[in-house]
Order: structure tokens, then C-alpha cells, then sequence
């Protein structure tokens, strides 16, 4: 017999004799989109309601059964449909991705009859733009208009939380420089550095752009008048 042949016939073996299957998402999600897994037998030869998902927790290194949940928005229901077991979140998170996989509580059974292959998908999402100034406390973040004084040096940084990291640029309104970084500096103000200055922030691989503005106001400083003009000024 033709060696082609028989890996043939034991593929068809395998999925043929009631095998449990699971289906899912074959490719990356993104945050809030609907997801959808199922788990079924490759045959009517089982007892479909006796299945049930797990998900892999990272955290006690052990598979854990998936519930229904409804907390903060965030719903997550299984149902028998006709001879499937389905599982459906119509908002996904971030927190959900990960390893799920398909078991029978039928001790009777064992492998490939009583747990399916591990599927696996990823959720990538793209946070909001946040705007600091080195030197100065980023917890807060930056107000819409920045105030500084003439000769002041200013460095301001973009980051947002990505599930990968981002692509940033910076670019002044009017002008037509687009710098690739997430930092910008600008050495010793003058006027002429007024405007609004674009962040923009972009997930490699999902098609999500953010961005944010900042307007720069460059007062007329008093760095280049000297202590002594000032204390002759002072005195008179
Ligand atoms: C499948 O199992 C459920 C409960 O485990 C039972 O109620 C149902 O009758 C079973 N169905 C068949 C066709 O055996
Ligand atoms: C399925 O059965 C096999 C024995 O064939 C056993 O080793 C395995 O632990 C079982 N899997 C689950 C998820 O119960
Ligand atoms: C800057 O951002 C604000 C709010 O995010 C928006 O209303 C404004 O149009 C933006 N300005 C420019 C010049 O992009
Ligand atoms: C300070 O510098 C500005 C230009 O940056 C100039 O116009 C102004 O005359 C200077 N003032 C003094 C007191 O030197």
C-alpha cells in the first residue's frame, strides 16, 4: 500500500471517530469586537452537552472552567445550539484572550473523545494618548494649552498602552516636518515655536490610529535680561 495512503486513512480515523472540535477566531481581534467559539463533535457520536470550555489561567498555571458572566458591561454566555456548545462575548476584552479549549465530563471517554485541541487568540487593543513634559510630574498629564517662558527647553512625550508597541510621530500644525519618535524636543523656545503640536499614535498591526494636540504658548520670558538690569531696574 502507498505510504501517502495510509497517512491518509489514519487522518481520516481521527477526525472521523467522534473527535471533539473546537472553532474559533483564526485570526488577531481586536478590543470590543464580538467573539465567537464553538465546540461540537466531528460525529453525532456523543453527548454534546456534557461539554464544556476552559481557558488556561496564566496565573495558577491550570485549565479553569469558563463560566457565564455579566459584571461591568462585560457578558460572556454559553448555550447549547442544536449540537454545538457555543460560546459568545459580544464585547470582547483584553483580558479574554488566551487559551480555551473544549471537555467532556463523561469519565468514560478519553483522547480525542473527551477534550478538543487548545485554540488560542489574541485581542489587541490601543489605549489612550497621554501627554508629558520631562521634568515635570506625568502622572497627571499635560492641559490643553502649555504655557512656557521664552528660552525654556521643552521636552514632551507621547506614549499610550498598546497590546503592541506603537508607531508614533509628532508633527506642528502648518508645517510640514513629521518627526518618527515619541519624544520631541524643542532647545530654547522662541515665538516662532507657538502652535498646536500633533501626537499621533498607531497599533503596528490593527488598523488603529489615536491621536492628541497640544497647544504651546511661548510668554516673552525674562531669560535673557540679566539679575544686575533687573536690580538696576530695582533701585531706581
Ligand atoms: C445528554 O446529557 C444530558 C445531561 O448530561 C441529558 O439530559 C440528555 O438526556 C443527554 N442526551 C442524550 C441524547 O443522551
Ligand atoms: C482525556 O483522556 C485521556 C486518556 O485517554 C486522559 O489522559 C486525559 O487527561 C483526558 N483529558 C481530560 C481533559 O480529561
Ligand atoms: C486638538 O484637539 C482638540 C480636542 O482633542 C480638537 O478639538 C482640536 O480640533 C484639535 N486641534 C487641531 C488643530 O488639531
Ligand atoms: C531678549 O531676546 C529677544 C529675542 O529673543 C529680543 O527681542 C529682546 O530684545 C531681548 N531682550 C533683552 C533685554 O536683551
Amino acid at each position: 500500500m502507498d505510504a501517502t495512503f495510509v497517512v491518509f486513512q489514519l487522518v481520516m480515523a481521527s477526525i472521523v471517530h467522534g473527535a471533539l472540535l473546537i472553532r474559533g477566531p483564526n485570526q488577531n481581534i481586536m478590543e470590543g469586537d464580538s467573539v465567537t467559539l464553538e465546540c461540537l463533535y466531528s460525529d453525532n457520536a456523543f453527548n454534546i452537552s456534557r461539554v464544556r470550555f476552559e481557558s488556561f489561567s496564566e496565573l495558577l498555571k491550570m485549565w479553569r472552567p469558563v463560566w457565564p458572566t455579566s459584571w461591568c458591561f462585560y457578558d460572556l454566555n454559553v448555550e447549547q445550539v442544536d449540537d454545538k456548545m457555543v460560546l459568545h462575548v459580544p464585547h470582547v476584552a483584553h483580558f479574554a484572550e488566551g487559551f480555551f479549549r473544549c471537555v467532556s465530563d463523561d469519565h468514560t471517554l478519553s483522547a480525542p473523545n473527551n477534550a478538543s485541541k487548545t485554540l488560542s487568540f489574541k485581542v489587541h487593543y490601543l489605549g489612550e494618548v497621554h501627554l508629558s513634559r520631562e521634568g515635570f510630574s506625568n502622572f497627571i498629564g499635560l492641559p490643553q494649552e502649555l504655557r512656557v517662558q521664552r528660552g525654556d527647553d521643552v521636552v514632551l512625550k507621547c506614549s499610550a498602552s498598546s497590546s503592541e508597541e506603537p508607531d508614533y510621530c509628532w508633527y506642528k500644525e502648518g508645517d510640514d516636518w513629521i518627526l518618527p519618535s515619541s519624544v520631541i524636543t524643542l532647545k530654547k523656545v522662541s515665538d516662532m515655536d507657538s502652535g498646536v503640536y500633533t501626537c499621533t499614535v498607531e497599533h503596528p498591526t490593527a488598523l488603529l490610529e489615536k491621536m492628541r494636540n497640544i497647544s504651546l504658548v511661548v510668554l516673552p520670558g525674562l531669560r535673557n535680561v540679566s539679575c544686575r538690569d533687573l536690580c538696576w531696574k530695582a533701585t531706581r
